[in-house]
C-alpha cells in the first residue's frame, strides 16, 4: 500500500552571512558569521519529515560538482531516497541567505541550477514513487510547470497533496482543485488573496478565499501567531510552539510543511498535525542554518508533552 512522504523540489548549498543589515548597492560591509549547509525548500522539507519519523522520497535535479556532493551526502545520512537526476550542463543550485544577527530574520537569493530545468516528463519518470506514497509535497523553487505534474499524478493516484506556493510566484488556478492542503505564509497568503493577514480575521477570508478557488483546505503559516488550519467544515487557529530564544528563522516555513507531512502520513489527525508542524518549525529556528536546524522525533515529542 502507500506509504510515506514523496516530495519534488530542489535542494541548493545555502551560503549564509550574519550582519547586523543588508548592504546597500555599491557598499560592502563586515559579517559577523557565515555558514555553508544544505538548503533548498524542498530538500529542506524532505530532511524535517525524515527526522520527523517518515519514510521519505525526495525528487529533484542537481548538477554534477562540489555542492551536488553535499546534497547526496546529506540524503544518504537523512536516510533519504534520492531520485535525483545529475545534469553535466547545469550546476547544483545555490542560495545567499543574509542572516539579521539580532533578529534571526532572513533574506534570500535562490538560484536553483540544474533544478530549474525539471519538467514535466522529468517528473513523469518518478511517477510511481509518487503514486506509491501516502503524501506528495511540492514548492514553487522548480518549473511551476513540473509541481503542476506532481500534484496531477498524486492526485490522480489519491495521494493527499500538500502545495506549499513559496517562493511566492504566479501559478495557474488549476492548482488549487489538486490540493488537499494548500500551506502558504502570511505573505504569500497576501500574494495569492490581494490583502494583508493583519488579524487572525483577515486570515480566516484570506483562507475563504483560497477555498472558495478549488483547494480543500487552506493551511496558512503566521510565523509566531502560529498557523491557521481552515476548511469548510471549521477553521482552527494553533499557536506556535516556543523552544528558546530565536535566531534563525531561514528554513522555519519548511519544518513546519516537512512536520506536518510527515504526520498526515503517520495517520495523525489534522489539526494534532498542524501542531506537530509548529513544534518542528519552533525547535528549528532556536537553531543555525535550514536543514541543519531540523529536530529529531525524540526532540519534538519532548515538547509535544512539555506543552500538551
Ligand atoms: O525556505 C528556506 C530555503 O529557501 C533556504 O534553504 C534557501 O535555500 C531557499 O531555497
Ligand atoms: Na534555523
Amino acid at each position: 500500500g502507500q506509504q510515506g512522504v514523496c516530495i519534488l523540489g530542489i535542494f541548493v548549498a545555502d551560503l549564509a552571512f550574519m550582519g547586523d543589515r543588508m548592504p546597500k548597492i555599491g557598499e560592502t560591509i563586515a559579517g559577523s558569521g557565515f555558514k555553508m549547509g544544505p538548503g533548498g525548500k524542498g530538500s529542506n522539507q524532505s530532511v524535517a519529515a525524515a527526522r520527523a519519523g517518515a519514510k521519505v522520497t525526495f525528487i529533484s535535479k542537481i548538477g554534477r560538482d562540489t555542492f551536488g556532493d553535499v546534497a547526496q551526502k546529506t540524503w544518504s545520512a537523512e536516510g533519504i531516497n534520492a531520485q535525483v537526476g545529475i545534469s553535466d550542463q547545469d550546476p547544483t543550485g545555490v542560495a545567499f541567505i543574509y542572516v539579521n544577527d539580532k533578529t534571526g530574520e532572513n533574506a534570500i537569493i535562490v538560484y536553483p541550477g540544474a533544478a530549474g530545468t525539471l519538467s514535466p516528463a522529468d517528473v513523469d519518470a518518478h511517477a510511481a514513487s509518487i503514486r506509491g506514497a501516502k503524501v506528495f509535497v511540492t514548492q514553487l523553487e522548480q518549473p511551476v510547470a513540473a509541481a503542476q505534474r506532481g500534484l496531477e499524478i498524486a492526485r490522480a493516484a489519491g495521494v493527499t497533496t500538500i502545495f506549499n506556493p513559496a517562493p511566492a510566484e504566479r501559478f495557474p488556478d488549476a492548482f488549487y482543485p489538486l490540493c488537499d492542503y494548500i500551506a502558504p505564509n502570511e505573505s504569500e497568503a497576501a500574494a495569492i488573496v490581494g490583502f494583508q493577514l493583519d488579524s487572525m480575521e483577515a486570515a480566516r477570508r484570506a483562507g475563504d478565499a483560497i477555498l472558495a478557488k478549488g483547494a480543500k483546505n487552506a493551511l496558512i503559516t503566521l510565523g509566531e501567531r502560529g498557523a491557521l488550519l481552515h476548511s469548510k467544515s471549521g477553521s482552527v487557529h494553533v499557536p506556535a510552539v516556543s523552544a528558546g530564544s530565536v535566531i534563525d528563522t531561514a528554513g522555519a516555513g519548511d519544518a513546519f510543511v516537512g512536520g506536518f507531512a510527515a504526520a498526515i502520513a503517520n495517520a495523525v489527525a489534522p489539526a494534532e498535525a498542524v501542531r506537530f508542524g509548529c513544534t518542528v518549525a519552533g525547535i528549528s529556528v532556536t537553531r543555525r542554518g535550514t536543514a541543519p536546524a531540523m529536530p529529531s522525533r525524540a526532540e519534538i515529542d519532548a515538547l509535544l508533552a512539555k506543552v500538551a
